[in-house]
């Protein structure tokens, strides 16, 4: 990928990442700032249409924060701020309001996902879907273009959205000239499966997380209670089909990956020392990132200041897009 790209990802605000969540989509983030400007924000507009308590937002906002600066985004590197620090978003979502068809947002996966819930339990198809649910890709396509991003990893969960925004920036570019660039989302595809502690994908919803700032006891007990078969020691066991070895494939080097192969293909090691293994490996690569997260979340105000910072050079850089699109749809 070429030097001048524009990387940027909104985090939305949900309670604590799990490590499927920094592997398929943060590490990379981080890796690419370095690199590359970036921005990564929090998306705090984007949970108000679910959660409606300002406090728990305000607390899971200050935890996305804390987690990505704890896993080493670097704020020399990259831009991090709060989405609603920024008034231009607002603007530009009420903007690209008037070029987005509404059929398009009725093929949202979100919303469907809503309109069958509501099917299969017989309530009317709207129930539960508020405006911001149903214009969330307006919003998010907003904080994409309102950057001239070009590159944005997301989760696969995402990847519709960051269509919608390449779409929509071709119908706007299409009446008023070419004035934004046409993103691209980059999905965590080539790191494979991020297995829980159950062997299906690491997610909230399977209940099956590794939480990545949980406390050493804690994280030992989940590591140990991975599903396994019931292989003995001395049995040769394939390492892609197990959960312990797709796991620390992510936190080892190339030498101790290739020595846990080995050592399951040869029949030279049972599930329950693979475990420790894991547990060491894992929580010798968190142990840093922890201490760090705690530090901040004990120091919120480090974080509001980081975050201001942040939000002033974020702005710089909206409000010459705004007034770009202000000047091109009203003249
Ligand atoms: N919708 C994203 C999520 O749920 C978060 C998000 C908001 C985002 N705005 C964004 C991601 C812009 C990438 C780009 O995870």
């Amino acid at each position: 990928m070429s030097d001048d790209k524009i990387i940027l990802t909104g985090i939305k605000p949900t309670g604590m990442p799990h490590i499927g969540n920094y592997l398929g989509v943060y590490k990379s983030l981080i890796e690419l700032s370095q690199t590359h400007k970036t921005f990564a924000f929090i998306a705090d507009l984007h949970a108000l249409n679910l959660v409606h308590d300002p406090k728990i937002i305000k607390q899971h906002t200050y935890e996305a924060a804390a987690f990505i600066l704890a896993m080493g985004l670097n704020t020399d590197n990259a831009i991090l701020f709060r989405q609603s620090d920024v008034d231009a978003v607002y603007k530009l979502n009420t903007f690209l309001m008037n070029v987005t068809p509404k059929g398009l947002m009725n093929r949202a996966h979100s919303y469907k996902a809503m309109l069958e819930k509501n099917a299969a339990s017989g309530d009317d198809p709207d129930n539960g879907v508020n405006m911001g649910l149903y214009t969330y890709p307006i919003l998010m396509t907003a904080d994409i273009l309102l950057y001239n991003s070009d590159i944005v990893p997301v989760g696969s969960d995402q990847k519709q959205h960051v269509e919608f925004a390449r779409d929509i920036a071709e119908y706007f570019n299409k009446t008023y000239g070419d004035l934004f660039k046409l993103p691209e989302p980059q999905i965590g595809k080539d790191i494979g499966l991020i297995p829980g502690l159950d062997g299906r994908k690491m997610s909230k919803s399977y209940d099956n997380t590794i939480p990545l700032f949980a406390p050493e006891s804690e994280l030992k007990k989940k590591i140990m209670r991975i599903i396994t078969d019931s292989k003995l020691p001395e049995e040769p066991k394939n390492p892609d089909e197990s959960t312990i070895y797709l796991l620390y494939r992510h936190f080892a080097n190339d030498a101790d990956t290739q020595n846990m192969r080995k050592l399951f293909e040869q029949g030279k090691i049972g599930y329950g020392d693979a475990k420790k293994m894991l547990f060491e490996k894992i929580n010798s690569y968190l142990a840093g990132p922890r201490e760090k997260y705690n530090y901040l979340m004990s120091h919120t105000d480090e974080l509001d200041k980081i975050l201001a910072d942040g939000a002033v050079k974020a702005r710089a850089v909206a409000e010459k897009t705004i007034e770009r699109v202000k000047r091109a749809m009203l003249g």
